[in-house]
């Protein structure tokens, strides 16, 4: 089979499999979100070190509040540590961090943090990180919608993608979950429409940049038709 060498644009990680990470080493579900949080890191670094234009990482759902009350304050507990002072280190890479999701439920301390590394970071200009957070597809959608009526625009693929949280970011190119679960759970609905999805066995804890490049490589042997026929002339 052939492959190219192109780098995709927009790589999207559904990162699961913490909870059962922790549990296989007898450890309590929370560490396994901690070592979720360091590997967020490695892979982050890792993807801006190769130069990718679009990472979206889904962090926590609009549905992950079902949660025991415990697991959900110890989640944004970390989000929250983790966004503290971070604004020169993703100066140092160009990174551009945008928080995607509702706001709705999250604390007045995060939601203040999150505008500031917002703000702090807008103007850099290498990778854009999204991070997903109390994300649901849904939700955007309803949203983009909401706006286009409001603003009297015209219902169009293009005016409603405007609206998007992912506005900026092309289309996802390569969607990846991990920890071996076959389902989209409300990620990316409307952006992943002629993606390439590549699933994991790997616990998230667990995936290196080794096994994102194994992705990578993987997505190059793939042959986009977008309901075309093929150009690879096989
Ligand atoms: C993904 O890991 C992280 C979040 C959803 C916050 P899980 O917590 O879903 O881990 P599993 O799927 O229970 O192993
Ligand atoms: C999806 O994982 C959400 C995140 C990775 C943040 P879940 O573990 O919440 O998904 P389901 O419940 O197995 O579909
Ligand atoms: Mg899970």
């Amino acid at each position: 089979m052939k492959s190219n060498n192109e780098l995709p644009s927009h790589i999207a990680i559904i990162m699961d499999g913490n909870g059962r990470w922790a549990k296989k080493r007898g450890l309590p579900r929370s560490f396994g979100h901690k070592k979720g949080v360091d590997n967020l890191i490695k892979i982050v670094r890792y993807s801006s070190d190769i130069k990718l234009k679009c990472l979206t990482l889904f962090a926590f759902s609009t549905e992950n509040w079902k949660r025991p009350k415990e697991e959900v304050d110890y989640l944004m507990q970390l989000i929250n540590d983790n966004l503290t002072d971070i604004d020169s280190k993703l100066k140092e890479r160009d990174i551009r961090l945008r928080v995607i999701g509702e706001e709705t439920n999250l604390s007045q301390e995060l939601l203040s943090k999150i505008k500031y590394i917002e703000e702090k970071t807008k103007d850099n200009q290498g990778m854009i990180l999204n991070i997903a957070f109390n994300y649901g597809s849904r939700d955007e959608i309803i949203h983009a919608v909401k706006e286009m009526v409001n603003n009297n625009e015209q219902i169009t693929k293009d005016n409603l993608e405007k609206y998007l949280y992912t506005k900026g970011c092309p289309p996802v190119d390569l969607l990846i979950r991990t920890s071996k679960e076959y389902r989209i759970s409300n990620f990316l609905l409307w952006q992943i429409a002629y993606s390439e999805f590549y699933f994991t066995n790997v616990y998230w804890p667990s995936f290196s940049p080794k096994q994102l490049d194994k992705a990578i490589k993987e997505y190059q042997k793939r042959d986009r038709r977008y309901g075309g026929l093929s150009k690879k002339g096989k």
